[in-house]
């Protein structure tokens, strides 16, 4: 099988995640807000999996969780942490655009987070993605988005970024370097390599090294993605300051208007 974005990153990600999100506790916590209302018989996919935090937290707190991502490596984790926290939940490597045709029962909420939407390949791509995740959400579900503020990162250029210390992960220290090559253009395909080099082994130092391919995206271009993909946006956190924002979206039913106005949802 052929490796895919996130299969080499995947085994080195807690070093490239901050501490509070490194437990399922942790990731689930940052959504309590936004969890408070469901029921906890809900459904909820986290589409993008990753090493599987969240989607292991919201199974402990009693959610019905499906996990999927892209990268293999990733699911991997995905379950051998479902098992180590001995929950239960269905972790399948699925990329957005093959989600309509798993047939899933429809959720109540959909998790897109941790900057992943980015990956989506172009304009065309994000808003086939959104249409796939809209696809599985229930009317009125709730759709969850995280994402980098693009217009700032894309403000700073093409750069080098070193950590200027070591971080340590299961007692081994590591360093992490982002190299960013911005475009001129948002279209254009812009990349981010990944280097991880665990010390623990002086002098030999192991690199884990990847080169990840996002597309940017504004926050109002993001908002008319949603809202093409069927949802109306609802909340965000976004600022022209802010380095991240939360935006959710609610999958709109036929009888309601165009727009559930994001200028009355709290930041
Ligand atoms: C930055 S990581 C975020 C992982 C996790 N949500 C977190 O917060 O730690 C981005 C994730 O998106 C996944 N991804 C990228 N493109 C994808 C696609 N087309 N379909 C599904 N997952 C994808 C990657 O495999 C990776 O696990």
């Amino acid at each position: 099988m052929c490796a895919r974005p996130y299969d080499t990153l995947a085994h080195v990600y807690e070093w490239l995640i901050p501490d509070d999100l490194l437990t399922p506790t942790g990731s689930a916590a940052v959504f309590a807000t936004l969890l408070e209302p469901l029921e906890r018989s809900a459904r909820i996919l986290d589409c993008a999996a990753g090493t599987g935090q969240l989607a292991v937290g919201l199974a402990a707190m009693g959610y019905s969780v499906v996990a999927t991502d892209a990268s293999t490596a990733m699911i991997q984790r995905t379950r051998a942490l479902a098992d180590a926290q001995n929950v239960e939940l269905a972790a399948l490597t699925c990329s957005w655009e093959e989600l309509p045709s798993r047939r899933f029962e429809h959720f109540d909420a959909v998790f897109c987070v941790g900057n992943s939407l980015a990956h989506a390949a172009g304009h065309a791509g994000r808003r086939a993605a959104l249409a796939a995740m809209s696809s599985l959400l229930r009317h009125d579900g709730l759709l969850v988005v995280t994402s980098r503020n693009w217009e700032t990162v894309r403000s700073r250029g093409s750069r080098i970024e070193l950590g200027d210390r070591t971080i340590e992960r299961h007692g081994r220290p590591g360093l992490v370097i982002h190299a960013w090559t911005i475009p001129d253009s948002w279209e254009q395909p812009h990349s981010l390599d990944v280097a991880v080099a665990l010390l623990d082994s002086l002098p030999a130092v192991t690199t884990n090294y990847e080169r990840l391919t996002f597309w940017p995206f504004t926050h109002q271009t993001l908002k008319q993605d949603l809202h093409a993909a069927g949802l109306t946006p609802c909340t965000s956190t976004y600022t022209s300051a802010a380095e991240r924002y939360l935006i959710t979206a609610h999958k709109r039913t036929e009888s309601q208007g165009p727009n559930r106005n994001l200028a009355t949802a709290p930041r």
